[in-house]
C-alpha cells in the first residue's frame, strides 16, 4: 500500500500506477494552531510512505504518516522524493546542528528503510539510522528535451559534473563541461564562464535543485551569445522569484522532476523508484 504525503500526491500516485499497489485515501488535516495532523484509512502488510519534506510542516506530517501506518504494518519503507535539510549536511559556523542529520535520525525512528532521489551528498544516506538508498533521476531530465542543435550540457559548479554526462549521455551526445562556482551568501553567487563555447549553441543547465534560481540565473549570464537555454534540474524547488529570474535570464524552458510538484515537473521519478525498491 502506497502512503501519499500531502505535497506527493502526484508520484505516490504514479509510484502506485508503476507498482501496481494500491493508494490509500490519507487525510490531511490542520488545527487553527497551525498543527497538522492525518488520517490513514488504510494499509496493509507493507506501508509505503512517500513524502518530499519540502518545509517543515512536511517534516513533521512525514513522522504522523510513518507513525500512523506503523501501527498496522509489518514493514515501512519510506521513499523521500525529495530530502528537505539536505544540503545542511554540516555545521558551517561553530553552535549550529548537521541539520541533516537531526531530519535523518528523526526519520528513521518511524520506518525500516528509506530511498531517497539524487541527495545534495550521496553522504547524506550515511546520516540516518536505518538503511538509505539513494537513486539517479537524472537521467529522465533528458526525455522532455526538444532536438538539440549543437548542445552543450552545463553544470553550474564542478560537484554537478556528474549529472551534466549522465543527462548528456541519456540524450545521446554532445558535450558537457561545468562553472566554476563560489557562493557569497544564500542568494549571492560568483560563476566563472566554463572553457566551452556557447555561441550558437543550444545550452542545457543541469543541476540537482533549483532553489532560489541565483545560480542557474548567474550561470545563464556568462553565456555567450548562445542558442536556446534550457534549464533542468532534479528538485524544481523555485522558491521566491525564482521562475521569475529563470525568465529574466532568457531560458526557453525549464524541465524538472515531481520529486517537488511544480508546474515544470514534467518528468516523473516513478519508473527510477519503483526500480529500486
Ligand atoms: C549547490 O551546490 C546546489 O547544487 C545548487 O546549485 C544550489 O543549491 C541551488 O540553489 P539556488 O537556486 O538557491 O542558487
Amino acid at each position: 500500500m502506497i502512503i501519499p504525503g500531502s505535497t506527493s500526491q502526484e508520484v505516490a500516485a504514479e509510484l502506485a500506477a508503476e507498482l501496481g499497489e494500491p493508494l490509500s485515501a490519507v487525510e490531511y488535516d490542520w488545527f487553527a494552531d497551525g498543527e497538522t495532523l492525518v488520517r490513514v484509512p488504510e494499509t496493509d502488510d507493507l506501508a509505503i510512505v512517500v513524502a518530499s519534506t519540502v518545509s517543515s510542516d512536511a517534516h513533521v506530517e512525514l513522522l504522523q504518516l510513518q507513525d500512523a501506518a506503523g501501527q498496522r504494518a509489518d514493514e515501512v519503507i519510506t521513499v523521500l522524493p525529495y530530502m528537505g535539510y539536505g544540503r545542511q549536511d554540516e555545521a558551517f559556523e561553530p553552535g549550529q546542528p548537521v541539520s541533516a542529520r537531526a531530519m535523518a535520525r528523526a526519520i528513521s525512528t518511524g520506518t525500516d528503510r528509506v530511498l531517497t532521489v539524487n541527495p545534495h551528498e550521496e553522504a547524506v544516506t550515511d546520516f540516518f539510522d536505518v538503511p538509505c538508498a539513494s537513486v539517479d533521476a537524472a537521467g529522465r531530465l533528458a526525455d522532455p528535451l526538444p532536438a538539440l542543435s549543437d548542445p552543450l550540457f552545463l553544470s553550474p559548479d564542478a560537484g554537478a559534473i556528474g549529472l551534466a554526462e549522465t543527462v548528456r549521455d541519456a540524450y545521446g551526445g554532445g558535450e558537457a563541461d561545468y562553472f566554476e562556482k563560489v557562493r557569497h551568501s544564500d542568494t549571492e553567487v560568483e560563476i566563472k564562464p566554463s572553457d566551452a563555447s556557447t555561441t550558437d549553441r543550444d545550452v542545457v543547465l543541469i543541476d540537482d535543485i533549483i532553489a532560489t534560481g541565483s545560480t542557474m540565473s548567474t550561470a545563464i549570464a556568462q553565456l555567450s551569445e548562445p542558442n536556446r537555454i534550457f534549464a533542468t534540474c532534479v528538485h524544481p524547488m523555485l522558491a521566491a522569484n525564482a521562475r521569475t529570474k529563470l525568465a529574466n535570464a532568457g531560458v526557453n524552458a525549464v524541465y524538472g522532476t515531481d520529486t517537488i510538484e511544480r508546474a515544470v515537473s514534467s518528468v516523473s521519478v516513478a519508473p527510477v523508484i519503483a526500480e529500486k525498491l
